[in-house]
């Protein structure tokens, strides 16, 4: 279940988001006159980069946030349209040249099933650029699960804590295995760490909040979510320390491929 998107939370950290976005796009192969699809769009900025820089023919961003989409709405430009729908059920004829998706397929399971589902809106020489963060074992990461099984939270989730989504993440090698069986002829599959050196370990919380947090944000009462931040941040500043500026070592999987 993705969580409650607030887009100037998610915008905090733009530079730092968009450049494994970059790098993404960096192996895609630019054609002519490409139909590019962008799944779980977020905010939009980076579906009409991706349109600008891949000069598409047009370019259509899908997510399931009303809040996210709202503020892609403001980025419609000739060729580029946003849609509310799930990226798991939406259903497209073989018609897009290139299905892109950035920091979104860890939100949902079986990635096996919905990497095929992707391909199939695929034209026969058609690109799949996905990226998904893979930092579950980052203390940023383990102390918000931690804290979830935690009183007064647990009982207010009514049964287990929502979990990371980024344990829906396979290993890198899996994804290589599966662009392999989707029959892409050419792929590279990478981990990468990117280095992001941020104000203060405060700044984690921000980032987290962002982002991963949003799951908990959905299922607790708006106080009950400010003590559980507040808890999580005391607990990253006790095991993390004070630091400014703070490294965080973020590693993320950038997976491409070719039919
Ligand atoms: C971390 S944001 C990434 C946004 C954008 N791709 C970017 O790179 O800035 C993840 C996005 O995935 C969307 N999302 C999560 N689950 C989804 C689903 N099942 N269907 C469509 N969008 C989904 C969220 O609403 C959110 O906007």
């Amino acid at each position: 279940m993705a969580g409650v998107w607030d887009p100037t939370q998610y915008e905090r950290f733009k530079a730092e988001r968009a450049a494994p976005f970059f790098d993404l796009l960096a192996l895609v192969l630019p054609t002519e006159s490409l139909r590019v699809l962008d799944l779980g769009c977020g905010t939009g900025e980076l579906s009409c980069e991706a349109h600008r820089r891949l000069r598409a023919l047009n370019t259509l961003g899908i997510d399931s946030s009303q809040a996210m989409l709202e503020r892609a709405r403001r980025h419609e430009a000739p060729g580029v349209a946003f849609e509310l729908a799930d990226m798991v059920g939406f259903s497209a004829p073989r018609s897009f040249d290139i299905v892109l998706s950035n920091a979104a397929l860890q939100w949902v399971p079986d990635h096996a099933s919905v990497l095929a589902r992707w391909t199939s809106f695929l034209t026969e020489k058609g690109q799949l650029a996905v990226q998904v963060p893979a930092n579950l074992d980052h203390p940023s990461h383990s102390i918000a699960a931690e804290v979830a099984t935690e009183e007064p939270f647990l009982s207010a989730f009514g049964g287990d804590p929502p979990a990371d989504p980024v344990r829906n993440v396979l290993a890198p090698e899996e994804y290589a295995r599966l662009l392999f069986e989707l029959g892409y002829k050419n792929q590279h599959v990478r981990l990468q760490v990117y280095g992001h050196v941020l104000p203060s370990t405060e700044e984690v919380v921000e980032w987290v909040r962002g982002t991963s947090l949003t799951r908990f944000a959905a299922r607790l009462r708006p106080e009950l979510f400010e003590e559980y931040v507040l808890r999580y941040k005391a607990r990253v500043l006790e095991r993390l320390g004070r630091h400014s500026p703070f490294f965080y070592p973020f590693k993320r999987i950038l997976l491409w491929g070719h039919l």
